[in-house]
C-alpha cells in the first residue's frame, strides 16, 4: 500500500504540473481500515490554525493534540476562534452519532484548504491525531520543518476490537513514574487502550497500601543481588539489607492515571493471588501455610512455592481490603487478580487448607484456589469492579462473570470462550515480547523463547477453531513484557519495539487488510519515526527464513527472505559460511539432492546476524504412507505425517512449526515402503529439556512382508535421563551394509516414563518426544 500510494502521487504530480516535492510516503500503522488518495496537498505550516467544534478547548484531548503538535511536530499551532482561517485542521465531534466508525474511529478528510478530523468522541479525535501525526515526514520530531505537505485522502478507520493491551511487569525490576509515562506515550502511538501494570509479584510489591504498611516498607525492597546474572543471585544472608526495589505512592499512580487517561488508555493493575506471593509472605507471614522464613524473591527463585493460606480465616478479608484501596486509584471497572502458577504443595501439606477444603465440601486444591478467587470477585463486583484472571483460573472452576487471559497459548481462551467467559488474547508463542526477537547472539540475555517481528505480526487474537458466536467473546489481544531480564528502560524499549507494531495491526486492523508484505516495507519509515521521537527498538531480525516446499520432479522449492526489507540475502549450499560476496539470493529456485543452506543478510554492507541454516534431504521416503502412533499434540502437529518426510530438518525451537510432538513413551511409525531399497535411514530428534523434551529411550527399527507381523532387525539404546544443557537435535542412524527393500517398516520410538529426579522443579511429569524428519537415502 504504501509504494501504491507513493506511485499514485508521483502520478498525481505529472498529471497536474505540481513542482512541490512530496517527501511524505504513507506507512500508517496500523493500517487503518480505508485510504482513498484524492488529489494535490494540504500545506501545513505555521499560519495553520486548530479549529474545534462541539469539544473544549480544555478537554484533556485537545490539550495533547495542541501540546504535541508543538513537542512532537515542533509545530506550535494555535487554537483559533475564528472558523475561517484559510489554512486549519479541524477537530470535530458529530452532531449525529456515525454508526460506522463506532466509538474509537475516526474520518480523516484532507483537502487542499482543511485536514478535518471527525469522531463521536474524543477517544476518535486522538486516534485520527495519531494517524495524522504519522503523515508527517518520519524525521519531524528530530528535525524542524517550516512546512510539511499532507496529501489530499480520506481515511475511514476503526479498531477491530476493544481490547488493545500492552503489559509490564515492574517487580522483577522497578521502573520509576517517569518511564511508565514514557511507556505509555509509546502505547498510545500505537493506538494501544489498555495497560495492564503487573504492581505484585515474588520479587517485589510495588503498590502503597495504608492498611498493610509493612507490604512496600518491606515488600518492595529485595537484597540487590544486580552484580550476577539473575539466575545466580543467592538467598539472602541473614542480616543483609534489602535495598534493590521501590514502590509508586497513591498519589504517583493516581498522576499516571490521569496520563494515561488523557491518551484514552485504561490502566488494568494487577494484584497476584493466591500464588506469587513472597513479598506479601516476607511482609506478613501470618498469611502462610507454614513458618517458612519468606524473603522478597531472588532472580531464580523458582518454582514459585510462595502461597497465601486458602484455609487462614483473615485472607479473605486480607485480599478484600487490599483491593479496596486498589480500586481507590484505579477507576477502571477491571482489576486482574493473577491465579497464574500458583503451586499448590502448601496447600497440601497445611492443615488449615486442607480443613478448609472439606469444610467447602471442595474436591481438590484447584478447587480451594477457585472458591478464593471467586469470594474475591463477589467482593469486587460490590465495588462495580469485574476480574480478570490468567487462564489457570480455568482449572479450580470459574464464575461466569470472571475474563480469562489466555497466556499459555491459545487453548485456555478457547476453553473459556466455548463456556462463554469473555477473553483476553496473550499466547506466549506470540505475545511474550520479553522473548528473543533476534538472533539471541547478537542480543541482550533473554528469557529465551523466539518471537521475531514476523511471527508477533501473525498474531491473530480469534482462534480459527471457534464458531463466530464463540469469537464473540474475544475482547481482544494483548503483549506482555516480564522483566526477570530486563533492567533498564533501555531495554524495555527495545523488547517492546518493533514488535508492538506488529501487535497493533493485530488488534486495530481489519484481519482481511493486514499483510506482512506490506508492514514490512512500512517498517523504514516507522522505525525512522521511532528514532527522531528518541525511542530504542530492536533493529529486526536480520537472519534469513529459509523456506522450502516439495515442487516437481521430488526437487524443493527454496524462498529466502529477512525481516529487513533493505537487507540483500547471500547463501550458499555446500554448508560453508557465506560472504558479503556469496551467491545474491533474486528469486526463488528449485533444488535436488542433499544439500546444507547457509544464508545471511547483508545491510549495509555488513553481516549483522550469524547465518540461518537449512538441511535439505531427497528421501526415499516422499510419496510414501507413513501412519503414525498416537497422533502428535494438537499443538505440534506440523503437517502430520507429511513432516517426516517434507526434506527439511526442523531447527532447535521446538514451536518452528516443524517438528511433530507426543507427550508419551511410545511413538510407532508405520512406513509402507513397497519393496524399495535404501541402505541407510535416520530419525531426526529434538531435545530441549526446558521445555520437557528428551531424546528417545530406545528405538527399534523392524521389518515385515505383510505388515501384520514385524521382526525386530536393529535396535539403538540411549541415555535419554542425560542432563543436557540447552536445546539440541540429533540424528539417530541405522546403516546396512547390504542395501535391503522391506516392504513394511516399522520405527517404534521409546521415551522415558518421567522426567528424571535431576530435575527438582519438573521430576516425575510425563516428558515429549519431538520427531521430525526419516531420511531414507540408498548410498
Ligand atoms: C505468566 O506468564 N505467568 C502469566
Ligand atoms: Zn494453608
Amino acid at each position: 500500500m504504501k509504494t501504491n500510494y507513493c506511485l499514485l502521487f508521483a502520478a498525481a504530480v505529472l498529471l497536474f504540473g505540481c513542482t512541490q516535492k512530496n517527501n511524505i510516503e504513507l506507512s500508517i500503522i496500523p493500517e487503518p481500515v480505508s485510504t482513498t488518495i484524492g488529489n494535490g496537498h494540504f500545506t501545513l505550516d505555521s499560519n495553520t490554525a486548530i479549529l474545534i467544534n462541539n469539544v473544549a478547548a480544555d478537554d484533556p484531548t485537545i490539550s495533547y493534540i495542541v501540546d504535541h503538535f508543538a513537542s512532537m511536530m515542533q509545530m506550535p499551532l494555535e487554537i483559533s476562534e475564528t472558523k475561517n482561517a484559510k489554512s486549519s485542521i479541524l477537530f470535530t465531534i458529530n452532531d449525529t452519532n456515525d454508526t460506522a466508525i463506532g466509538d474509537e474511529g475516526y474520518v480523516l478528510t484532507v483537502t487542499k484548504k482543511q485536514i478535518k478530523i471527525a469522531a463521536n468522541t474524543t477517544a476518535g479525535l486522538f486516534y485520527g491525531f495519531q494517524t495524522l501525526f504519522q503523515l508527517t515526514p518520519s524525521d519531524i520530531a528530530g528535525k524542524k520543518y517550516e512546512s510539511v505537505n499532507i496529501p489530499c485522502l480520506t481515511i475511514n478507520d476503526y479498531p477491530r476490537f476493544e481490547w488493545r493491551g500492552t503489559h509490564l511487569d515492574v517487580c522483577r525490576h522497578f521502573f520509576d513514574v517517569d518511564f511508565v509515562k514514557r511507556y505509555i506515550d509509546i502505547l498510545a502511538l500505537h493506538k494501544i487502550n489498555k495497560f495492564h501494570w503487573h504492581l505484585t509479584d515474588d520479587h517485589g510489591w510495588r503498590i502503597q497500601i495504608d492498611k498493610y504498611p509493612k507490604l512496600t516498607e518491606i515488600g518492595a525492597w529485595r537484597v540487590d543481588r544486580s552484580n550476577v546474572p539473575w539466575l545466580e543471585g543467592e538467598a539472602p544472608k541473614p542480616g543483609e539489607p534489602a535495598t534493590y526495589g521501590g514502590f509508586y505512592t497513591k498519589e504517583q499512580m493516581r498522576e499516571v492515571v490521569e496520563y494515561a487517561a488523557q491518551r484514552h488508555i485504561d490502566i488494568v493493575p494487577e494484584i497476584e493471588l493466591p500464588g506469587h506471593s513472597s513479598s506479601i509472605l516476607a511482609a506478613y507471614p501470618e498469611y502462610a501455610c507454614d513458618d517458612y522464613p519468606y524473603y522478597v524473591a531472588i532472580g531464580p527463585y523458582w518454582p514459585p512455592k510462595a502461597i497465601l493460606c486458602g484455609g487462614n480465616k483473615d485472607i479473605i478479608h486480607f485480599l478484600n481490603d487490599v483491593l479496596d484501596e486498589v480500586t481507590e486509584i484505579f477507576p477502571y471497572e477491571y482489576i486482574h487478580i493473577g491465579g497464574d502458577e500458583a503451586y499448590k504443595d502448601n496447600w497440601k501439606a497445611c492443615p488449615k487448607c486442607q480443613r478448609k477444603i472439606k469444610e467447602l465440601n471442595l474436591q481438590n486444591e484447584e478447587q480451594l484456589q477457585g472458591w478464593m478467587i471467586a469470594e474475591v470477585e463477589k467482593h469486587l463486583i460490590t465495588k462495580c469492579k469485574k476480574i480478570i484472571g490468567w487462564d489457570e483460573i480455568l482449572e479450580g472452576g470459574v464464575t461466569k462473570t470472571a475474563v480469562v487471559m489466555s497466556w499459555r497459548g491459545i487453548d485456555g481462551g478457547i476453553e473459556a470462550a466455548k463456556h462463554g467467559n469473555h477473553v483476553i488474547m496473550t499466547p506466549n508463542n506470540f505475545c511474550y515480547y520479553d522473548y528473543y526477537q533476534a538472533d539471541p547472539l547478537y542480543q541482550p540475555v533473554g528469557i529465551g523463547g523466539w518471537v521475531p517481528l514476523s511471527k508477533a505480526y501473525e498474531f491473530d487474537p480469534i482462534p480459527q477453531s471457534l464458531t463466530e458466536e464463540q469469537g464473540k467473546f474475544i475482547l481482544g489481544g494483548q503483549c506482555n513484557l516480564w522483566t526477570e531480564f530486563i533492567f533498564t528502560p533501555d531495554h524495555v524499549e527495545h523488547m517492546l519495539l518493533p514488535r508492538l507494531s506488529a501487535l497493533a495491526e493485530s488488534v486495530w486492523s481489519p484481519k482481511e487488510i493486514k499483510n506482512w508484505d506490506t508492514f514490512r516495507l512500512k517498517m523504514t519509515d516507522y522505525k525512522n519515526r521511532l528514532r527522531n521521537l528518541g525511542y530504542n527498538f530492536c533493529e529486526g531480525s536480520f537472519r534469513p527464513v529459509i523456506k522450502t516446499e516439495p515442487a516437481d520432479n521430488s526437487t524443493l522449492l527454496v524462498t529466502m527472505e529477512s525481516e529487513v526489507a533493505d537487507a540483500e540475502i547471500r547463501y550458499t549450499l555446500d554448508d560453508s559460511e557465506p560472504t558479503t560476496t556469496s551467491t545474491l539470493y533474486t528469486q526463488p529456485f528449485n533444488l535436488s539432492g542433499s544439500h546444507t543452506i547457509k544464508a545471511v543478510a547483508v545491510y549495509n554492507g555488513e553481516i549483522r546476524e550469524s547465518a540461518a541454516k537449512l538441511e535439505v534431504f531427497s528421501s526415499k521416503l516422499t510419496g510414501k504412507e507413513i501412519t503414525i502412533t498416537p497422533q502428535p499434540s494438537e499443538k505440534y502437529a506440523a503437517n502430520l505425517s507429511e513432516t517426516l518426510c517434507d526434506g527439511v530438518l526442523g531447527s532447535l525451537s521446538y514451536s518452528d512449526g516443524k517438528w511433530l510432538g507426543f507427550q508419551t513413551n511410545k511413538v510407532e511409525i508405520v512406513i509402507n515402503n513397497n519393496g524399495d531399497t535404501f541402505n541407510t535411514i535416520f530419525l531426526h530428534t529434538l531435545i530441549d529439556q526446558n521445555g520437557w523434551i528428551f531424546a528417545p529411550e530406545k528405538i527399534d527399527f523392524s521389518t515385515s512382508d505383510d505388515g501384520n507381523l514385524y521382526a525386530v532387525t536393529n535396535s539403538h539404546s540411549f541415555d535419554a535421563a542425560n542432563q543436557v544443557n540447552g536445546a539440541l537435535s540429533q540424528k539417530f542412524s541405522f546403516h546396512f551394509d547390504n542395501k535391503i527393500s522391506p516392504k513394511f517398516i516399522k520405527i517404534t520410538v521409546y521415551g522415558l516414563d518421567a522426567i528424571p529426579e535431576w530435575s527438582s522443579i519438573n521430576a516425575g511429569k510425563t516428558p515429549w518426544l519431538f520427531i521430525d524428519e526419516i531420511v531414507m537415502i540408498e548410498e
